[in-house]
């Protein structure tokens, strides 16, 4: 049995947790979890739970990471040991070295560092339970943090991965859709104006399906955005 025989989406377009095929999982959305941080977030998407927490501007240390026009994002990405169920070493490996890069290039995109030169603003992210579409959640997470800290922005980051099972493009790939299913497209993207900040692609997806997969992406965005609003006015989403 190859990986596209596993049935994962009904003859009537039901997916194995009950979504249709552009649904969202659910997503909460809580601000100041780490009182100590100058902002944090904690998000909840499907069961993945992420703690984003951010501290600074601060002086640049060592000083050869300083930048004279400008601050430097210290990103870190970083699953829990226990967050999967194959225990996760701790420490940096080549998948959180690669994750935490682009989540910093997307992420230097929108935080204005023109504003702090030789300074640094760390971004950690933590994944406290990990199921599927941890860089999205990390990503929109952080995002978010950075905002609750104050720090100036011209838009937040929402990033969501869309994906390919039994033939069909599907909106926010869950664990088991991401580990059979044939493609996965995570995209990070500025609700403000739709540009794209973020897009990694693995498995096969036709021009069609790919724009499918894209419409899907761009759609859950802006509503995951709108939850993030209501979460900046109010600390948290849903009230
Ligand atoms: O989490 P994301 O989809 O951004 O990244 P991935 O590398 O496609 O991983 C998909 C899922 O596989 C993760 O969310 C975890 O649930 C799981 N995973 C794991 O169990 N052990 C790892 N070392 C890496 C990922």
């Amino acid at each position: 049995m190859g990986y596209g025989d596993v049935e994962m989406i009904d003859a009537n377009g039901i997916r194995k947790d009950g979504r249709k095929a552009g649904d969202v999982r659910p997503i909460s959305i809580e601000l100041g979890v780490v009182p100590v941080a100058d902002g944090s977030c904690r998000m909840r998407w499907g069961t993945n739970e992420v703690i984003a927490a951010i501290y600074g501007p601060m002086e640049a240390h060592p000083r050869k990471i300083q930048r004279q026009d400008r601050a430097v994002l210290d990103v870190r990405y970083n699953m829990a040991p226990f967050s999967t169920s194959d225990r996760i070493r701790p420490g940096f490996n080549r998948r959180s070295r690669e994750i935490s890069k682009v989540t910093a290039e997307a992420l230097e995109s929108v935080v204005m560092l023109e504003l702090y030169p030789r300074s640094k603003i760390r971004v950690e992210i933590e994944i406290i339970c990990a199921e599927a579409g941890t860089r999205c959640v990390g990503l929109t997470a952080a995002s978010v943090a950075l905002a609750h800290a104050g720090i100036p922005m011209t838009d937040l980051v929402v990033s969501v991965a869309s994906g390919k099972i039994n033939d069909v493009v599907v909106c926010d790939l869950n664990k088991a859709e991401d580990n059979y299913g044939e493609a996965d497209l995570p995209m990070g993207v500025l609700p403000n104006t739709g540009e794209l900040v973020f897009l990694q692609m693995d498995g096969d997806l036709s021009p069609e399906e790919f724009q499918e997969a894209w419409d899907y992406n761009m759609n859950a965005a802006m509503v995951i955005h709108e939850y993030c609003v209501e979460a900046l006015k109010t600390g948290r989403y849903p009230q």
